[in-house]
């Protein structure tokens, strides 16, 4: 993987801030374990460092690990294609690499999707390698495009939720940096800032990853929309202080009742929002909707290392031999999700109907 800096790229979005783009030398990530300290980008050549890539990391959020698997997929093509391997050879190989990229991290549903839609070009009939590797840099493209698409969509319904001059609250961060572009929570974000520029944006800081302080206030700043940086434990005097009139969260997995997984920490959030009486919303593309799973106890919660909670910048934070429990998402229940904000518009409950009539009316 090589460093190579480069000033923000200018962009058609309404947000400046990009996560990733398919070149002809690779995939370049902007480095998100760097930021805010500095703004780099890295050039992914391989499967394998994609994989690498997704696992330390370096990008996160769910709809970005679905496009950055595609493109995954698509870097093992480039390079199955420069070998004289025959067509079935290099499909074997290519599926080999996207089981690796499946490996990387089990909640986001998002990545199983953009495999899985991967793997139907790989069934499908083509005729030569050149071919194929076409098809499959068509697709990944077409995956990151459509979810541009979703997350602007999803911020033009999400608008209609926030009040003039509102409070908002969101955790983690679900904005451009975690999408295609422009965001799921910060799409929502977006779209009401444009129309009122009073509302009054809150971000988490998100223990202990701190994705909201490092990822959420820097592409905010970026795109110049203030916002406030609170810890987590603060949520509660917040709403006591009425300055939260609707929480937005992003998900990585939602399942067809409308449990929804996302970075640890949603769930204490919506416990208190539910006891403020602040509705608590969920924006995500149909594409972190897994309507094959029935309920939130069945996700995989993927647990990350101790090393997350018991350091900071490297130096130990408590006592030597303690325990750590360290799960990366947490599952909120259905029932304190006032609407999920999807591209087709808001599901309400009950879930079970209004998800599975998003998907028939697809
Ligand atoms: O561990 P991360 O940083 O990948 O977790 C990200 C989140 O939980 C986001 O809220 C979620 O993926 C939605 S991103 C639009």
């Amino acid at each position: 993987m090589n460093a190579i800096e480069k000033s923000l790229p200018d962009s058609s979005l309404s947000s400046r801030v990009q996560a990733l783009e398919l070149t002809a030398e690779g995939v370049n990530l902007l480095d998100q374990t760097a930021l805010p300290l500095s703004v780099s980008y890295i050039l992914i050549r391989t499967a394998q460092e994609m994989a690498d890539a997704i696992e330390t990391m370096l990008v996160r959020g769910a709809p970005a690990i679905g496009i950055a698997g595609a493109y995954g997929v698509v870097l093992s093509a480039r390079a199955y294609f420069a070998t004289d391997l025959s067509l079935d050879e290099m499909t074997e190989k290519i599926r080999q690499d996207a089981r690796m990229l499946a490996q990387t991290r089990p909640t986001a549903v998002n990545l199983f999707w953009a495999l899985a839609e991967m793997e139907k070009v790989l069934q499908s009939p083509v005729s030569i390698p050149a071919e194929l590797l076409d098809r499959l840099t068509e697709k990944a493209r077409q995956i990151h495009q459509e979810d541009i698409n979703a997350c602007l969509s999803i911020g033009k319904h999400g608008a209609a939720v926030v009040p003039q001059g509102a409070g908002i609250l969101t955790h983690c961060n679900a904005g451009a940096l975690a999408t295609g572009g422009y965001g799921t929570a910060l799409g929502v974000v977006r779209s009401a800032f444009a129309q009122d520029a009073t509302i009054q944006v809150f971000a988490d800081e998100t223990r202990p990853r701190l994705q909201g302080a490092r990822l959420t206030t820097w592409e905010l700043v970026e795109d110049g929309i203030p916002v406030t940086l609170v810890t987590d434990n603060m949520s509660g005097s917040l709403m006591q202080a009425k300055k939260v009139d609707v929480v937005v969260v992003g998900a990585d997995r939602i399942t067809a009742n409308g449990d929804t997984a996302n970075k640890i920490g949603t769930y204490n959030l919506a416990l208190i929002a539910h006891a403020h009486g602040v509705p608590f919303y969920v924006a995500a593309p149909l594409s972190t909707i897994d309507i094959t799973m029935e309920t939130g106890d069945l996700i995989p919660i993927e647990e990350r290392s101790s090393d997350e909670i018991s350091t900071v910048n490297g130096e130990l934070l408590c006592a030597k031999g303690v325990n750590f429990f360290n799960p990366a998402f947490d599952v909120t229940p259905a029932k304190y999700i006032a609407g999920i904000i999807t591209e087709k518009g808001i599901a309400r409950p009950p879930y079970q109907e209004s998800l599975a009539k998003l998907f028939s009316d697809k």
